[in-house]
């Protein structure tokens, strides 16, 4: 059974990644310094699965403690990494903040991996490196452009850095997934997104509107080049996501043939508007969100969803929820919080 460590495998994403390895057989070892999120979630992980995973309170840009986890015998064969900072607004205020962590972190990682034999590391990326494609759907050979926010900056250089550091001749691998919108829970309720403090996405401050936390969710304007004028992304079920870095770690161990560094696209090949977003979930669960227009929100680009058919064909994946399932879950995740 090949063990997988799991950075940042108390957060979001990584929680639900955690269920799907272990339902595929994969033994998990987390490492997560919970800044943003709780030691509960690794119990609820456990109460998923029936296995809890083992958890080390740490940060992975600590040498010495990340030493000692590759070292204890513990035979690491694959990382999927997605340890990081993750807040846009808090990363204008905070780059050096920003740089800091989410480089360390891996830049730690891979040069641990060639001592200790780990075969490969899956990263998360996000679409955000394309910015706004001249081309949509956008697929993975579109250019990268100018990062918006040193969140984003931190997202290319680290796909920079794991490609410089494979081409320098290192045996291990390397697949970059670029994300698309993740929203959604487990349909469990017992995993989903706990933001810190007021939330900055789309879903988890639409569905603390719709519970009446927040007074009403402001649409960051309406008047965009799209069909309702709200800006269009291409939201991906998190369960759908976490299925996907399975296969890819899966390909990333086993194929032999397989280039060095990967890059795939996931999301649902859709996109979706920000009011269709509200009018979908107000269908899919009865409830109302109450919402005002209001401004463009700086920085945000207009629209852009993904081609997926790379991840479709080589990986065998693809994205399989539909929106109103992921929505509901997400509602079903909210009421479970109050
Ligand atoms: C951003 C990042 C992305 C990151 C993701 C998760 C960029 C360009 N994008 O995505 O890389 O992975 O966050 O942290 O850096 N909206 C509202 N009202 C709200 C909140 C959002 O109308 O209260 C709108 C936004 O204008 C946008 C859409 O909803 O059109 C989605 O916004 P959000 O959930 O914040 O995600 P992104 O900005 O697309």
């Amino acid at each position: 059974m090949s063990k997988i460590l799991v950075t940042g495998g108390s957060g979001y994403i990584g929680s639900h990644t955690v269920v799907e390895l272990q339902r595929a057989g994969y033994e998990v070892i987390i490492v997560d310094n919970l800044s943003n999120s709780t030691v509960g979630v690794i119990d609820r992980i456990g109460r998923i699965s029936g296995k809890r995973p083992f958890f080390v309170k740490a940060d992975c840009s600590d040498r010495g403690v990340m030493r000692d986890i590759f070292g204890r015998g513990n035979g690491i064969d694959g990382i999927i990494h997605f340890a990081a900072s993750k807040a846009v607004n808090e990363s204008i205020d905070k780059p050096l903040h920003y740089y800091r962590n989410n480089l360390d972190s891996l830049m730690t990682l891979l040069e641990l991996m060639p001592e200790f034999g780990v075969k490969g590391i899956v990263f998360s990326s996000s679409c955000t490196v394309y910015g706004q494609p001249d081309l949509l759907p956008v697929d993975e050979s579109a250019p990268t452009k100018v990062a918006e926010s040193p969140y984003g900056n931190t997202k290319q250089i680290s796909e920079e850095i794991i490609r410089d550091v494979i081409n320098s001749g290192v045996s291990f691998k390397s697949i970059i997934l670029r994300y698309f919108n993740p929203i959604g829970a487990h349909p469990s309720a017992e995993i989903g997104e706990l933001p810190n403090g007021t939330p900055q996405n789309l879903v988890p401050f639409l569905t603390q509107a719709a519970a009446g936390i927040r007074e009403e969710l402001l649409v960051f304007g309406n008047d965009y080049n799209t069909p309702d004028g709200s800006c269009i992304r291409d939201y991906i079920n998190v369960v759908d996501l976490a299925k996907a870095h399975v296969v890819a770690m899966h390909r990333m161990l086993e194929c032999l043939e397989c280039d060095s560094v990967e890059y795939y696209n996931l999301g649902t090949g859709k996109g979706v508007s920000v009011l269709e977003l509200i009018d979908t979930f107000e269908r899919a669960t009865g409830i109302r969100v109450p919402y005002r227009i209001t401004a463009r929100r700086a920085g945000d680009i207009e629209q852009i969803w993904a081609d997926s058919r790379y991840a479709n064909e080589v990986l065998g994946w693809r994205a399989e929820e539909t929106l109103e399932d992921t929505l509901r879950s997400a509602w079903k995740w909210q009421q479970s919080l109050v």
